[in-house]
């Protein structure tokens, strides 16, 4: 019965050097947890609010010192002593401390790091965060999450050099971790090496770790995954695979999608997306439309007619109205869950269970921003996550996620989920 004996609360910094918010949770038992949230960038508009301190003269105003006076303050007053049997009831009562729609008034920054302190310190001694969070929350894994490893980055994460945010590599022939990652390295490699001779950047590195050469097009960065597949080796399509994250929201401006030298309607967009399906071997495409753009998504998921996952990020923002939206008006077939983006883990599992009773599929999602901790590969894990989206195989803050999953794999021998569409065996 974890009663919470202290809560306490630090400033650190992300991988951007950006303040960010870690907590930490001693139980009764002396069990201590910690955890540190992630920060994104191009974030959705609907997500939780990240509270910031907004003194100019202090990280221009990105500080998070009074998210961590709330959990020093506010919040180890209200919980010192109390006993949560279940992760849901220490969860309910942040949400009712808070007592705003979108974690507005204590952030959701410190409230998610509070819960997620909270289930660390409870797993401790006790079992794998893995297997607390999957036990906590009545899940069964029996696979690891596949990576959808980011190659090339643009958008938001590389200075907006190609309009489009990720072109991501789908190991989809590997059946171990350890084979993922060491195919997703070679084709990194050479996706490199050829980005030095073409454009003589190699060293050059987005936030989540993907190359950046200036593109002249989306469609020359997606070809270019698939030349850098071919030298490593590998036959796009067969052994590999693409995703690409559009990011449309952030392109999308005065009801037009503006890439490149092109302003598309949506229908526009949707005949451009098609188009990528027919040419390249894309199992997945992510906020092809803008977060807003509700009246399209569904024609978009229908003529797409299963080719690809459907996914939603902005859209979704992993909230539960949202999902259950996008669910009765069949606007997405599956969902990028990002726990910051709605503020508590029991919040986070409502919006993946309402996408799973709709058959969609789960890509468990870091931010740009993000930390060292690891806490992503044992969620993604005890969720039961058909996809997991940590960034390359670059910058340590992507690394301590690969590298956790492979200390899950050597504990559990769970081969990689392979999913499909009617049902995941
Ligand atoms: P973000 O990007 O963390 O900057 O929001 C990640 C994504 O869009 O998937
Ligand atoms: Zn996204």
């Amino acid at each position: 019965m974890p009663t919470i004996a202290d809560l306490g609360g630090l400033e650190i910094l992300d991988s951007r050097g950006r303040p960010t918010v870690l907590a930490r949770c001693t139980l009764a038992s002396g069990a201590v947890g910690s955890a540190s949230v992630p920060s994104g960038a191009s974030t959705g508009r609907a997500e939780a609010l990240e509270l910031r301190d907004g003194d100019p003269e202090r990280y221009r105003g990105l500080g998070c010192r009074k998210a961590v006076s709330h959990l020093r303050g506010e919040l180890r007053e209200a919980l010192k002593g109390q006993t949560f049997e279940h992760q849901c009831e220490l969860d309910r009562a942040l949400i009712a401390l808070d007592g705003t729609d979108g974690k507005a008034r204590l952030g959701a920054n410190a409230i998610l790091a509070a819960s997620l302190a909270f289930a660390r310190a409870a797993a401790e001694g006790n079992s794998p965060l893995y297997r607390h969070l999957a036990e906590a929350f009545g899940h069964e894994p029996i696979t690891l999450p596949r990576p959808t490893v980011n190659l090339f980055s643009g958008g938001k994460h590389a200075g907006g050099q190609v309009d489009i945010q990720d072109v991501l590599l789908i190991p989809e022939a590997a059946t171990t971790m350890d084979e993922a990652l060491a195919t997703v390295y070679d084709i990194y490699q050479h996706a490199a090496e050829r980005a030095g001779e073409r454009y003589g950047v190699r060293a050059l590195v987005a936030d989540e770790g993907g190359l950046a050469p200036p593109f002249p097009t989306a469609e020359a960065m997606i070809e270019e995954a698939l030349e850098a597949i071919s030298a490593a080796g590998y036959t796009p399509g067969e052994e590999v695979a693409l995703a690409v994250d559009v990011a449309s929201s952030h392109f999308f401006q005065g009801g037009l999608y503006r890439l490149g030298e092109e302003a598309l309607e949506a229908q526009g967009m949707i005949e451009r997306l098609l188009g990528w399906l027919d040419a390249y071997p894309i199992r997945s495409i992510e906020d092809g439309l803008a977060e807003d753009d509700w009246d399209h998504w569904p024609e978009l998921r229908e003529r797409v007619g299963g080719r690809a996952l459907v996914l939603g990020d902005d859209l979704l923002c992993s909230n539960p109205r949202r999902v259950d939206r996008a669910l009765k008006t069949g606007a997405t077939d599956a969902l990028l869950l990002k726990v910051n983006q709605i503020g508590t883990l029991t919040e986070a599992d409502r919006a993946l269970k309402l996408a799973r009773s709709a058959g969609w599929a789960v890509t468990v999602s870091a931010r740009s921003g993000e930390t060292e901790d690891d806490w992503l590969a044992d969620l993604a894990t005890g969720w039961d996550g058909d996809f997991i989206k940590i960034g390359s195989l670059t910058r340590s803050e992507r690394l301590a996620k690969y590298n956790r999953l492979r200390a899950i794999e050597e504990e559990t021998g769970f081969a990689l989920a392979r999913w499909h569409r009617d049902g995941n065996p």
